[in-house]
This record gives structure tokens, C-alpha cells and sequence, in this order.
């Protein structure tokens, strides 16, 4: 196998010297760092949150959750639908129910903040587990995320369409770990990445490891572009009177939230949306047992991680509160105090309630 690259102790010292050094200096200013917050709980709520969601995002919910279960003892009394109201608006609502799970395996226990032992907990991988115990600990696990593998990938030049990518990066990333330091050392690289080896526009000019970065000047290293699924679904906003129809749905990627009543989400060829609705709100209607007329008030897009949704939205009238299973009746009052998605609040929004 062809070696790309080659550490050894004096470039590592080199390396390491030149990454604290400009953290000293350029350290941004994150309440999770803060003095206060150095502790289990604390830090782990906000890697949790930082998975897969930027910093500037994050800060607002951090400061929330922290100001209502200020210590992990306050966090034991909370419910799942609590957490999930402070997680609104946040995505990867899983994250939520995970850290209910965690904290209930955690109850009264002596917590064992080793990375090998975090992983076991509900929703903490590699990369969380290792960058709490670095973080409170300094042990020196190996943390890598997104930001850290663009890192790694310029100063060495890898290829990032190569298959063996992920397993060059974490070899590099293993030699490059520091027996010492390394909580300050995975949070400058977290913060070069920010503020330095930006994605799009690096700024090698103010670059401490500019001086061994092997694609120094390429503006960007981009992947192949990966090309996202469109689903589609129908949104059915069923009322009597001043009364929704709402599910706590089962939806992989909603769970728990409270939705209104969504059709399966399919893939669709967006050639012939009208019967595709039509189809829909009629098998829902059979299966329902209702049957009444709707109209169609207009869609929504949303995101997700690795498609996007198409929501067609239909507003139904019925002329009492019919029984059906799985669903619950709630006024809009109600319902605001419920845990919703942002896919929820973006259909409130278009049919105005
Ligand atoms: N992204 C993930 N963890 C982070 C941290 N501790 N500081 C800044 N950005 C992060």
C-alpha cells in the first residue's frame, strides 16, 4: 500500500504546538465552555445538540434546556413530552428521545465518563463518547466529526472519493491525537474548521498548519454530488369546530410529535399530483371511516437529512368529533403546548391555525 503520509514525533509536536497555540488566541467563546458548564450533563447535552446542527443554531436551545433542568438530578424528573417541547424547532427529534432513554439508564447511577463506557448509553456513538471524555477528561480518544474529517482531508490531500477514506482519516487522526491536552486540541480543530477551513471559502492565509497543508490554495474539495430523494405525503387538517384531529405519530423521523394525520411518505414522479392526492385522501378516508368532502389549501416543503418532503395539504370540515383510533382531539390552545416539528408548525402556518 502506498504510503500519503508520514508523522512523526517532531511533526506532531510541530503540529500540536501550532493548534493549541492558535486556540489560545482565536478560541470562540461558546456557553458550553464556560467554567460552570464543565460537568457530564452539561457537556453532553451540548454534543448531543452540536450532532448534525451548527453552533449558532444550537446556542438558543442550549441556554433553554440548561435554564429548565440546570443539573442532571433536575433532568431525571423530566418526561419525554417535555424534552421534546424544548427540542421544537431543533430536528433529529431521535436525539431528544435518546437522551430520555440515557438519562433514565442513568438515574441514581455513578456515571463512568470513560469513552468506552459513555458509548453504551442510548444515542452516544464515537464521536460524542470520545468528545465528552476528551472534553471533561482530556483522555485521548481519537474525535472526529464532519468538520475535523475536511481538516484532516486537505492538509493530507486525500481523495474523498476514495473508499478508503474514512479509514485513512482515522488512522492519521489516531497518530495525531495528543496524550495531553486533547480537550483543547479536538475543540481548536472544531473551531479551525469554523473559523479557518471553512468549506467553501478556507482562509489559508490565517491558517496555523498552513505551513504542511498539501492542498494548500484548492478553494474546495467537493464530494460527488449526492442526489436527494423527493417524497411526497398529504396533510389532512381535519376539524369540528375549534378541534384538530391530531396523532402522536409513529413516523420514524417525527416519533412522538404531534402531528396531524400524514399519509405514507412516497416516493413520487410528481407527474400527476392530483391523483395522487386524490388516492390518498381517499384510502386515508376508507380506512378512516369518514367521508366527507376536502379542499385542498396548498403544500409545504421540508427538508430531512437524506430526503426532501413534499406536503400536500387538505382541509376537511366534519360535523362531529368522530372516535378514531390513534388520533385525539385537541383545541389549538392544546395542542401549542404539545411537542411539534417544524414540519408541524409549517402546515399550522399555511392553513392559519
Ligand atoms: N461541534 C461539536 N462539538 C463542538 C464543540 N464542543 N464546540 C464547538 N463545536 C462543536
Amino acid at each position: 500500500m502506498m504510503i500519503e503520509y508520514h508523522i512523526d514525533d517532531n511533526f506532531k509536536s510541530m503540529w500540536e504546538k501550532k493548534i493549541l497555540g492558535w486556540y489560545s488566541i482565536n478560541k470562540r467563546n461558546l456557553p458550553w465552555r464556560t467554567p460552570e458548564n464543565q460537568n457530564f450533563y452539561r457537556i453532553w447535552v451540548s454534543e448531543v445538540m452540536l450532532q448534525q446542527t451548527k453552533v449558532s443554531t444550537v446556542i438558543p436551545f442550549y441556554e433553554k434546556f440548561i435554564r429548565k433542568w440546570p443539573t442532571i438530578e433536575h433532568f431525571y424528573e423530566a418526561n419525554l413530552d417535555e424534552i421534546l417541547k424544548i427540542w421544537e424547532g431543533l430536528g433529529y427529534y431521535k436525539r431528544a428521545q435518546n437522551l430520555f432513554k440515557a438519562k433514565e439508564l442513568l438515574k441514581n447511577k455513578q456515571i463512568d465518563i470513560s469513552s468506552k463506557k459513555l458509548r453504551e448509553l442510548p444515542g452516544v456513538g464515537e464521536y460524542i463518547s470520545s468528545s465528552i471524555s476528551a472534553i471533561l477528561n482530556d483522555e485521548p480518544c481519537v474525535v472526529i466529526d464532519g468538520n475535523i474529517r475536511r481538516i484532516i482531508a486537505r492538509v493530507f490531500n486525500l481523495n474523498i472519493n476514495d473508499k478508503k477514506i474514512n479509514t485513512k482519516i482515522k488512522d492519521i487522526s489516531i497518530k495525531l491525537t495528543p496524550k495531553y491536552q486533547n480537550g483543547n486540541y479536538c475543540q481548536s480543530l472544531m473551531d479551525l474548521a469554523n473559523l479557518v477551513c471553512k468549506s467553501k471559502n478556507p482562509e489559508c492565509s490565517s491558517c496555523p498548519i498552513s505551513y504542511t497543508c498539501k492542498s494548500k490554495g484548492k478553494k474546495t474539495i467537493s464530494k460527488k454530488a449526492k442526489i436527494i430523494p423527493i417524497k411526497t405525503t398529504v396533510a389532512l387538517v381535519i376539524n369540528f369546530k375549534n378541534f384538530f384531529l391530531v396523532e402522536k405519530t409513529k413516523k420514524d423521523l417525527l416519533q412522538n410529535l404531534f402531528t396531524f394525520p400524514l399519509t405514507n411518505f412516497e416516493k413520487n414522479d410528481n407527474k400527476n399530483l392530483d391523483k395522487y392526492l386524490e388516492n390518498s385522501v381517499s384510502s386515508w378516508m376508507v380506512e378512516n371511516n369518514v367521508n366527507e368532502p376536502y379542499k385542498y389549501v396548498g403544500q409545504v416543503t421540508h427538508k430531512f437529512s437524506h430526503f426532501h418532503l413534499k406536503v400536500l395539504i387538505v382541509k376537511i370540515r366534519l360535523n362531529e368529533r368522530l372516535k378514531l383510533r390513534n388520533f385525539i382531539w385537541l383545541t389549538t390552545k392544546e395542542l401549542k403546548k404539545k411537542p411539534i416539528s417544524t414540519l408541524m408548525l409549517k402546515i399550522k402556518k399555511k392553513v392559519g391555525c
